[in-house]
């Protein structure tokens, strides 16, 4: 088997990461990949993503068996039916599915259309209807571009000002939501599915604020714990009953069913569970705590993906827990510096800790310079979340930059006592 990723994050390279161990792997390619992925297949830095002529021109010359897209952007591009008109096997959603996450208008009908739990919500695409709607309403909103906006997309506030600019902003390019906010706290669940049946991967939760204790403003997320102590299998069930599975009904009904990965992001609320969004890849850096935890082969759960044989295929999860904690760039998720070199990074044993390189480049001496505003995942691994959070705390010590930063609770709110 050999496989191109598409993607430069620290998510591609734990995809990379567990694609290396596999034991049907015969080539590893990442186009761009990073400094991180470059050390266990050939990167491709001249292979753009969202280009499909320049994919599937790699995918011949390397003879690939099957392409795996990490990102969202070159999904929402239609990669994946490119692909496929050109018959190479693809892990990934079509265009039209790729729209649960790239039109958070479409998602949210299509939630409603299946009753599946969510916040109400109200669609705008006259300012003068939104400036009406927003001056007559009293306490704390969400308003959210339609489109991806790499993170920027939505704002959670109470201050009309603030509404009212972020929401004109974005109504000159496109139209908007306006959604109740929810309350309670929020996990990501993934599936992965052949197109037919699917399978519930260990729920993860991702810490989005930039400060501790989820203060000060969004980010992509600046750490990941899995699984999540506090949800039990009466809750899962309960998740699976009243969204995921109405969720895939829905998917089968409107053709919108796909070989790869769901993200479903929740609100856990005294309400019950409701779902707030819809990504159609792994999260990050979600993936890069919830991919060390399985133990199956990557080349058999592709197979089983790829041939549509899921439902007979039993996937390994560890019983032990992973944390992750990302090291950011001074001034992210403002301005922030690239191309600053990172001093060499020691090396774990990889039962302990793993770290994920995001968008490095390589430079002199076996080193690498950051390349983006999150640069690192450093992953614990352990019995619990405690030890992982110590282990993930340890590795964190080893890499740095100028500038760099973390945040220094990952995990916390969720350890308990019995740890
Ligand atoms: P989304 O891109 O829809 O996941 O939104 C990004 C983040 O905004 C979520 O992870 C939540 O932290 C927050 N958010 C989105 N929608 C809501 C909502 N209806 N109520 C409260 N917080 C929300
Ligand atoms: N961690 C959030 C995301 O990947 O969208």
């Amino acid at each position: 088997m050999k496989v191109l990723i598409l993607g430069s994050g620290a998510r591609e390279h734990a995809v990379t990461w567990k694609y290396s161990k596999s034991k049907r792997i015969t080539g590893l390619f990442i186009a761009p990949g990073n400094g991180g992925t470059g050390e266990l297949g050939v990167n491709l830095p001249d292979v753009d993503p969202e280009n499909p002529e320049q994919v599937i021109k790699a995918c011949r010359e390397y003879d690939i068996s099957h392409v795996f897209v990490g990102p969202e952007a070159p999904l929402a591009a239609g990669i994946v039916d490119e692909l496929k008109k050109a018959g190479i096997p693809v892990i990934g959603p079509h265009k039209a599915a790729a729209r649960l996450e790239g039109s958070k208008i479409f998602s949210k009908n299509f939630m409603k259309s299946y009753k599946i739990p969510t916040a109400e919500a109200h669609q705008f695409s006259n300012p003068d209807k939104f400036l009406k709607h927003i001056n007559s309403i009293k306490g704390t909103v969400v308003i959210k571009d339609d489109g991806l906006a790499a993170g920027k997309g939505v704002l959670v506030s109470s201050d009309i000002d603030e509404l009212t600019t972020f929401g004109l902003d974005i109504l000159k390019n496109g139209p908007l939501l306006v959604e109740e906010c929810l309350e309670g706290y929020e996990i990501s669940i993934f599936t992965i599915s052949d197109g037919k049946n699917y399978k519930i991967l260990p729920v993860c939760a991702d810490f989005k604020r930039a400060g501790n204790d989820d203060t000060g403003p969004n980010t992509g997320g600046m750490g990941a714990i899995c699984p999540v102590p506090i949800i039990n299998s009466a809750m899962l069930t309960e998740i699976e009953k009243k969204i995921i599975i109405p969720t895939f009904k829905g998917m089968e009904k409107d053709k919108l069913n796909y070989a790869g990965i769901l993200y479903f992001g929740l609100m856990m609320t005294s309400d019950g569970p409701k779902l707030l969004e819809y990504n159609v890849r792994f999260g990050d850096p979600e993936a890069q705590v919830l991919i060390p935890l399985i133990d199956s082969d990557m080349g058999n759960i592709v197979d089983a993906v790829l041939n549509g044989g899921l439902d007979e295929y039993n996937i390994r999860i560890s019983n032990n827990s992973a944390l992750g904690v990302v090291i950011a760039s001074g001034g992210y998720p403002g301005e922030y510096q690239v191309g600053l070199p990172v001093k060499p990074i020691p090396s774990y044993p990889e039962k302990d800790a793993l770290i994920f390189h995001a968008s490095t480049t390589e430079i002199e001496n076996n080193r690498v310079a950051t390349g983006g505003g999150r640069c690192f995942t450093c992953v614990g691994i352990g019995p619990n979340t405690l030890k992982a959070n110590a282990r993930a705390y340890e590795a964190v010590k080893g890499v740095t930059f100028e500038g760099s930063w973390y945040r220094k609770d990952i995990g916390r709110k969720f350890i308990t006592n019995d740890q």
